[in-house]
């Protein structure tokens, strides 16, 4: 195995996964991108990182990036002897916009692109199954890496497995970005071991719904996205996302949490209409809120 000269950069999309009913199995790419750069080194390790996490991430072995790199590495058989990783991050950082995945994504795809012929010996579906064991769940990894909405799951043997279905050129997104972070593993945290079977019944369908709302149906949107698994419970953590959500869903806007929060997704018709206007001009006071398209692309390399 040898690695390939000079570096190599790939670019990693934002991604909002659950989409109401879709815990841990519905996601979608959002058009806001980190970008990655890692080239072999004689030795020595040099990790660099502008943007969100600057001053805040680690820049060791520790760095999320990296420990990726290494997992991919491992898998492939060899660790170069030296790495530079340079992280431009644009992605805000645990706020449930999937920079966690775009870190995984980004890494286990550098390492995969700086192995001479790397694709060969790792397959788009063994890096879909790296990466969603990095991560613990595949809803965010999937659509990072492939783009677009995808449905994603675990089978019983553990295996990963992820089919994206198609999404209605008609529906963009804005997200309401709060100040405040909130920890995946705070938000998991909240969700309750058993729901009951009504609850269950009432997402299953609610799921079956979104796929035929997101690819071409948008007007069920707002039923589509109903969720009783995840939202509620985790209403203490993040009150007020929760109450932005209510005053929307309210309104008619299919507002979500994204992924496990603090931010708020709500389904629109894409920047620069009247409509996603009116969206944007609700984002309370100190929050952030962005129009952006649904990416069809997940990870890209730059040449
Ligand atoms: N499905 C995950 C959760 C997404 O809601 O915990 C986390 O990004």
């Amino acid at each position: 195995m040898t690695f390939v000269a000079g570096p190599v950069r790939v670019r990693v999309p934002a991604t909002s996964a659950n989409l109401g009913p879709g815990f841990d199995t519905l996601g979608l790419a959002l058009d806001l991108r980190d970008e990655l750069e890692a080239e072999v080194l004689p030795d020595g390790l040099v990790v660099e990182v502008t943007g969100y996490g600057a001053g805040e991430v680690p820049l060791d072995e520790d760095h999320l990036v990296l420990r990726a790199m290494r997992a991919t590495f491992d898998r492939l058989g060899k660790q170069p002897t030296g790495l530079r990783l340079t992280c431009a991050n644009v992605i805000p950082h645990a706020r449930g916009l999937g920079s966690s995945s775009a870190a995984i994504v980004g890494g286990v795809w550098l390492a995969r692109e700086l192995v001479a012929g790397g694709r060969l010996l790792l397959d788009d579906a063994a890096l879909l199954d790296l990466a969603a064991q990095l991560e613990g769940h595949p809803d965010n990894v999937a659509p990072a890496l492939l783009g677009g909405f995808v449905i994603s799951g675990q089978d019983a043997d553990g295996a990963f497995w992820a089919v994206p279905a198609g999404v209605d050129p008609r529906i963009g997104a804005v997200v309401f970005i709060p100040p405040s972070p909130l920890s995946t593993e705070a938000a998991r945290g909240l969700i309750p071991a058993a729901v009951p079977h009504a609850d269950a019944a009432a997402n299953a369908g609610r799921a079956a719904l979104l796929v035929a709302a997101l690819s071409g149906r948008p007007e069920e949107l707002l039923r589509a996205t109903e969720d009783r698994l995840h939202q509620d419970y985790r209403r203490p953590a993040m009150p007020t996302s929760l109450a932005l959500v209510d005053a929307l869903r309210a309104d008619g806007v299919p507002a979500v949490v994204s992924g496990a929060g603090p931010t708020v997704l709500a389904f629109a018709d894409g920047p620069g209409t009247a409509a996603t206007d009116a969206l944007l001009a609700r984002c309370p006071d100190g929050w952030d809120a962005r129009a952006l398209v649904i990416s069809s692309t997940g990870a890209v390399v730059v040449h």
